[in-house]
């Protein structure tokens, strides 16, 4: 099996997209995001000034109608698997990686969610 294959499975057993979402921590999700994603990403009012220019701000993300899904799916998404790891999935390189590694749990990615979801427009 393939490492997207795999992680989609892993994914599928973690979040079935349809079945309700257990309920995230905000604050937790805060914590992760600004010590795994701020130095890419604008991260609220964390780092307003900060991230790379290219990369769009969690805020802005926030507002895509389908940011559940590319919140679920980041690590698979690109430049993310290079330093995201799935649990039980084969590495995507043995190059060590640029940033802190982040190890995708469904709780973690339940309460980044919870903490995205405090960005939305009111
Ligand atoms: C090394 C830099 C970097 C880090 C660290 C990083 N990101 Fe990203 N992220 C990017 C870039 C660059 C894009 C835009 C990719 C594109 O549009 O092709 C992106 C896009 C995204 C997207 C939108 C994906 C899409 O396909 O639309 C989400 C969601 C996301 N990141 C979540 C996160 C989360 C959550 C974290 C922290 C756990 C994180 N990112 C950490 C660089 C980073």
């Amino acid at each position: 099996m393939n490492r997207s294959a795999a992680a989609a499975l892993v994914l599928g057993l973690m979040l079935p997209l349809s079945a309700p979402r257990a309920q995230g921590d905000a604050a937790a999700g805060r914590r992760l995001a600004v010590q795994h994603c701020a130095r890419c990403h604008v991260v609220g009012d964390h780092n307003p000034y900060g991230g790379i220019g290219s990369t769009p701000s969690f805020q802005l993300l926030a507002r895509r109608a389908d940011y559940l899904e590319r919140f679920q799916t980041f690590f698979e998404r690109r430049p993310h698997p290079v330093y995201v790891r799935v649990p039980d999935t084969p590495r995507l390189t043995d190059l060590p990686s640029p940033v802190a590694e982040f190890t995708v749990t469904p709780r973690n990615i339940e309460d980044l969610i919870a903490f995205v979801e405090t960005l939305k427009p009111k």
